[in-house]
């Protein structure tokens, strides 16, 4: 996610803007700006890249003023550059924002046809546009802030400065994080604490609705009813370490807690539900060329490869097209079938993977489309693919992928409904039904983060176990693959992932009352719900101890399994994004109570850019 720190007072704002810049690099980013205002001149510096490049260029030509805004970019919208790094002015007026403006497009075309020309391929930049309309009509900054807002669908943390009003900066919240930082004859605005602790402790987290006029000597917040508001100023005593990690103890815990939100963004702009379609920037396929595949290959490694799984089934249920899934450094050494009919679809967070890098570079030599599934807009794999679906998770820093698996399944969804309607498999109003479903999973997503409590609880129990034995079956298969991949790289349990119909081929014989197995036993649909019944019965004949993830109210299972987890029921095909996350936590709170080096753990990482 992009940063963003404004300053007003009596010092120097440039300096202070960078080095508040600097504490939010951890998030990760590929383009950096800050605007000044001086003498009613609005100054703007801006570079792509690392914050070195912008403070280079600060360096060579000071911007003077002691009011500014800067912001740290990871892209959405429009490829890291220069012209599409924020802050977005348009004559006079500056603006910084982190968010997705979902009617972009139409505002962009609007505001085109009144005479605006846009100097970014960002949806950020509307706002200049739409504040400096509302100020030329007559509206003061606060007022015109105010307007331009209730033109946007989305979401956004927004700052804004005007060269002719240059005491005051307005902000304003909706659905992404901002506070407030109280100082003496100064204050400050960030997306985070840590862009703030360095010159206050005095902290006002921003309410949804909330706008926010900071001036030296002042900081006033209204609410969404355009009255003045209280917010408690709270005292933070975190370090800078823990502030980074907005108070989780972990990176990978804060990830965790992230997924509804951004589940949420990957869905949002994208959801056509009257019509029963999805919007993808820069989809160039066509209907008779989506008819015209034979088949879809799926290629990724790791984390990335279970949501390729999971893709598999989305996409041959809904759309009715073969897919192959390939582990990408074992495609390419197979002399892989690969032509002109066939769409390659490479899944990675990092988007450097080298053997997913190869192994689209393997099959577009060979004829094939590529598209990207990915995390990072800019990537090798975004600059190699003929197309991109971006996964908007934000930045992950903790080594084992959480936020990612479950955006990526949100984008494979996506994507098959998309094929499907394309080809004609899906009617409008089955899109729309999948799409209703779709769009209800951050709520679910956010329902089953209740359940750490009893996760903890099944962690302490089985924290001192050597092994493990996840099974599912149908799509729950890949989410058992997951949960095991996510126990062993974090805590260094052996664990492994089963289909549950090929325990009688072999697994069952490391059944005993040492190994603990995790069933995960949704009730949809039916058949392999009734089968991996079996499963449990079959563990517990052998004295193995049963760790359900079950459907909310399923007395059935809580009958026959030791312990169960219970999750709020999804649609089988969106299943799996729910019946992950009981299965990260446990990971997590496992490695967590053996000490392990949860964020970094040893031996890996993040991104694998060697063979
Ligand atoms: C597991 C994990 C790895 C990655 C794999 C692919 O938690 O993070 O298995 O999924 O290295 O990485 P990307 O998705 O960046 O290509």
């Amino acid at each position: 996610m992009c940063g963003i720190v404004g300053y007003v007072g009596d010092k120097e704002s440039a300096p202070i803007l960078v080095s508040g810049l600097k504490k939010l690099e951890y998030r990760g980013y590929d383009s950096a700006g800050v605007a000044v205002v001086g003498n009613q001149v609005l100054n703007v510096v801006r570079s792509v890249g690392k914050l070195r490049n912008l403070e280079s260029r600060v360096g060579a030509e000071p911007p003077r003023g002691t009011i500014g805004i800067g912001h740290t970019r990871w892209a959405t919208h429009g490829r890291p550059s220069d012209e599409n790094a924020h802050p977005h002015t348009y004559k006079g007026v500056a603006v910084v924002h982190n968010g997705i403006i979902e009617n972009h497009l139409v505002l962009k075309e609007q505001l085109r046809a009144r005479g605006h020309e846009f100097s970014s391929e960002t949806d950020s930049e509307v706002f200049a546009h739409l504040i400096h309309e509302e100020l030329e009509r007559g509206a003061d900054l606060v007022e015109a802030v105010r307007r331009a807002v209730a033109q946007i669908k989305g979401t956004y943390a927004l700052a804004v400065i005007w060269e002719r009003d240059p005491t005051r900066i307005v902000c304003t919240k909706e659905s992404s994080p901002m506070v407030i930082g109280l100082g003496e004859g100064q204050n400050f605005v960030a997306s985070d604490v840590p862009a703030l602790l360095e010159h206050t402790r005095d902290i006002i987290f921003m309410e949804e609705g909330d706008l926010a006029v900071l001036s030296s000597g002042k900081a006033e917040i209204f609410n969404r009813a355009g009255e003045v508001v209280n917010r408690p100023i709270r005292k933070i005593s975190w370090t800078p370490m823990m502030a980074e990690k907005g108070g989780h103890k972990h990176f990978m815990h804060k990830e965790i807690w992230e997924q509804p939100r951004a589940v949420a963004d990957t869905i949002r702009g994208r959801v056509l539900l009257s019509e029963g379609d999805v919007y993808f920037e820069g989809w160039t396929l066509t209907a008779d060329q989506v008819r015209a595949l034979s088949k879809v290959t799926v290629l990724a490694c790791g984390t990335s490869w279970h949501a390729g799984l999971v893709g598999r089934a989305m996409i041959e249920k809904l759309a009715r097209i073969p897919v192959e899934v390939d582990l990408a450094s074992e495609f390419r050494y197979r002399d892989p079938l690969v032509d002109a009919t066939q769409l390659v679809v490479a899944v990675s967070q990092s988007g450097e993977t080298l053997d997913t890098l190869a192994a689209v570079r393997e099959a577009k030599a060979r004829g094939a489309l590529a598209m990207g599934i990915c995390n990072v807009m800019g990537s090798a794999l975004t600059r190699e693919a003929d197309l991109s679906v971006m996964t908007n998770a934000g930045p992950e820093i903790g080594v084992a992928s959480t936020k990612a698996f479950t955006t990526q399944l949100a984008a494979f969804y996506l994507l098959a409904v998309k094929l499907g309607r394309l080809r004609g498999t899906l009617t409008m109003q089955q899109a729309q039904e999948h799409l209703t479903h779709l769009t209800g999973i951050p709520k679910l997503l956010e329902a089953v983060l209740r359940v750490e409590p009893q996760v903890k609880r099944v962690a302490r129990e089985f924290m001192k176990s050597q092994d493990f034995l996840f099974l599912g079956r149908g799509a729950m298969f890949p989410v058992a693959l997951e949960g095991a991949l996510k126990l062993k790289e974090i805590s260094y349990i052996h664990a492994e992932g089963y289909a549950g119909g090929e325990m009688k081929h072999g697994p069952i014989a490391l059944i005993d009352e040492r190994m603990p197995v995790v069933v995960i036993a949704p009730r949809e649909p039916k058949e392999p719900y009734e089968k991996i019944l079996g499963n449990i019965e079959e563990v517990r004949a052998r004295g193995g101890r049963v760790i359900a993830i079950i459907d909310e109210g399923d007395q059935h299972v809580k009958t026959l399994a030791d312990w169960t987890i219970e999750v709020p029921p999804a649609c089988a095909l969106l299943a799996p994004l729910v019946a992950t996350v009981p299965l990260q936590m446990l990971a997590y709170h496992v490695a967590d109570m053996r000490g392990t080096d949860v964020d970094q753990p040893r031996n890996l990482a993040k991104s694998v850019t060697v063979e």
